[in-house]
């Protein structure tokens, strides 16, 4: 704590190295700085209340900052235990008009290398708004990536209700290291202050969720009624999934494989799990630097797209062995096993670039006896096995874009994020309109994004005339497509 910021970073003294980088992305973010011209004198963000958790980027500081300008009060915390970049968390905490001495920026909790609990209590600190009285208040606005903030705030307010939280041992089928840990810190909640979430849940507004896994997650709530607040998908929004998720992988997932190995990737045989939009980047991002790519998939539509791209389709039991590369792309658990880790090349690289770690079986991998973890450095690791053969696994199965590298660049960042900002607005200012569901964008919000980065990049748009807009049945100045339409 430094004056009246409460926060918790690395370094404040990286953040002088953290603003130069950030006052660089600014100029390729031109979606959140036209939203911040637009706006900034009406500050319709104003008495909002806002806790983030979404990777401690350069890029997400140039998103906090925006929501500081349209008149919001945030908190933020990191969605992955190895995605912050410690110089950005320093600046935001510093601020623009602050000091190390005396940061005046945006109270951060987050660091690169976070333990599990240290990870879950960064979580809780971001939720929790010190009150002038010393008591403390929830947020009004949540901003979320993956749904970690959202589920922190469901499970507390069940428990609650019942005030029992659950013990788990490793027999569980539910258990995990990482869910022990929740319940854990939900105990201790329960302890101290026992309704915090009961009275302070009603007063969030909504939830603007960034990622797939997180919208799956938030679909079940709604689908189950346990939705407690209105969610924006902000994923769907066309100028998010269809460029961060697969242009953004396209440029990270290299990235990732070459700072953690730089092993060279051309003529080796790569092996993609999944072909959504994420697999559909990640298979591109290696063909571009020759790598022999094979796709596995379980949907047929996505396996005929990757056949029809030029990849051959095979199932990950029978390609395996081939493989000098594997890269889980699903959002789905389980994919590598045991028992291909074993049958895999001697030093074949593996990672996962899915937004949680369960695609992998690390757990297992760990268990096998009489194998040896080896930390080549921070996030690269050799798991020797008896045999003498090993594989390096990177992040250690967390999503190796943010863990080796620094994630997706500025210019894709800018459109999702353009849709984050754009959501919260729609959420708060209009906070009577939502029912405790999941809503997408309208499509004349997702066009106005991609209009300004087709202009940052000098793209010339198009005009319709009144005649053809009427041939076709759209307005002269859109939506231009029906919502059914898939680009
Ligand atoms: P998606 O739903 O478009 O694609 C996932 C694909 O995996 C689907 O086509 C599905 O059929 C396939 N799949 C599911 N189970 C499978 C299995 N057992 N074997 C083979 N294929 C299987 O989802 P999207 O948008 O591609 O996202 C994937 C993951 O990546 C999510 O967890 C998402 O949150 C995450 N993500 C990570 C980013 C990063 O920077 N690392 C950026 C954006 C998304």
């Amino acid at each position: 704590r430094a004056g009246d910021l409460d926060y918790k970073v690395a370094d404040l003294s990286l953040a002088e190295f953290g603003r130069k980088e950030i006052t660089l992305a600014e100029h390729e973010m031109p979606g959140l700085m036209t939203l911040r011209r637009e706006y900034s004198e009406v500050r319709p963000l104003a008495g909002a209340r806002i806790s983030g958790s979404l990777h401690m980027t350069v890029q997400t500081a140039v998103l906090i900052e925006t929501l500081v300008d349209l008149g919001a009060d945030v908190r933020w915390a990191s969605c992955n235990i190895f995605s912050t970049q410690d110089h950005a968390a320093a600046a935001v905490v510093v601020g623009r008009h602050g000091t190390v001495e005396n940061p005046s920026g945006v109270p951060v909790f987050a660091w690169k290398g976070e333990t599990l609990p240290e990870y879950w209590w960064c979580t809780d600190r971001m939720l929790r708004w010190p009150g002038a009285d010393g008591t403390e208040t929830g947020p009004n606005m949540i901003l979320d990536d993956g749904g970690d903030a959202t589920l922190l705030i469901h499970k507390a307010v069940q428990y609650e209700k019942t005030g029992v939280v659950p013990s788990l041992d490793e027999s569980d089928p539910e258990y995990s290291e990482e869910y022990a840990v929740i319940l854990e810190l939900l105990r201790e909640s329960l302890a101290g202050d026992g309704q915090f979430w009961t009275r302070n849940a009603p007063e969030i507004i909504g939830v603007t969720e960034e990622t797939t896994t997180g919208v799956n997650r938030l679909y079940h709530l709604a689908a189950a009624g346990e939705l407690l607040f209105p969610a924006i998908n902000v994923n769907d929004s066309v100028t998010k999934s269809k460029f961060d998720n697969k242009y953004g992988i396209r440029h990270s997932l290299v990235d990732g494989i070459n700072r953690g190995t730089d092993v060279l990737i051309g003529g080796k045989v790569a092996l993609v799990a999944g072909y959504g939009d994420v697999g559909k980047g990640a298979a591109e991002s290696l063909r571009g630097q020759g790598a022999r790519v094979i796709v596995s998939e379980v949907d047929p539509i996505c396996a005929l797209q990757a056949l029809m791209d030029g990849y051959e389709v095979a199932r990950i039991d029978e390609a395996i062995e081939r493989a000098d590369l594997v890269i889980t792309t699903t959002g789905n658990k389980d994919i590598i096993r045991i028992d291909h880790m074993q049958r895999m090349k001697h030093q074949a690289i593996l990672g996962n670039i899915g937004h949680f770690d369960n695609e992998i079986d690390m757990a297992g991998l760990a268990r096998i006896p009489g194998v040896h973890r080896i930390e080549i450095k921070p996030q690269v690791h050799e798991w020797r096995f008896p045999s003498g053969r090993s594989l390096i696994v990177l992040s250690e199965g967390r999503l190796l874009n943010l863990g080796n590298a620094t994630g997706h660049p500025s210019f894709v960042m800018s459109a999702s994020f353009a849709n984050q900002v754009i959501a919260q607005i729609e959420l708060f200012t209009k906070p009577n309109e939502w029912d405790k569901e999941v809503y997408r964008l309208p499509k004349h919000l997702d066009e106005k994004v991609a209009k300004i980065h087709v202009e940052a990049l000098g793209g010339e748009l198009t005009k319709l005339s009144k005649d053809q807009a009427e041939y076709i049945g759209v307005d002269v100045e859109g939506p231009f497509k029906p919502e059914h339409y898939r680009y």
